[in-house]
């Protein structure tokens, strides 16, 4: 098994609230700062598709601004409605300056 940390941001480069938009290959994907870290996860709501930049984040879950899903930011579960489907969400990890994305395989 292998870990690779793709670095997207530096510290200080993303603002408290901010939905910053990164890439990684051809995923559309936001990073944001919660609960003192930070979180990542796909861009494209999984209900509609909207776009999740447009979204609302309280606490450690973003609402999306089409019809108020709601998504936890760490496990991507759908909190509102219950069941519903979930975010993808990466992992992510500081390391020094740089803010990562932590792959696996
Ligand atoms: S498209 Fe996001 S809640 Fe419907």
């Amino acid at each position: 098994m292998g870990v690779s940390y793709i670095p997207v941001c530096r510290l200080g480069e993303i603002a408290a609230g901010e939905l910053k938009p990164i890439e990684i290959g051809d995923r559309q994907l936001l990073l944001v700062q919660v609960d003192g870290g930070y979180a990542a996860f796909a861009r494209e709501c999984p209900h509609e598709a909207a776009d999740l930049a447009t979204g609302v984040v309280e606490g450690s879950r973003v609402r999306c601004a089409n019809h108020g899903y709601c998504f936890d930011l760490t496990t991507g579960e759908c909190q509102l409605p219950k069941g519903g489907p979930p975010l993808t969400t990466l992992p992510v990890e500081v390391r020094g300056e740089e803010i990562c994305i932590k792959l696996e395989w």
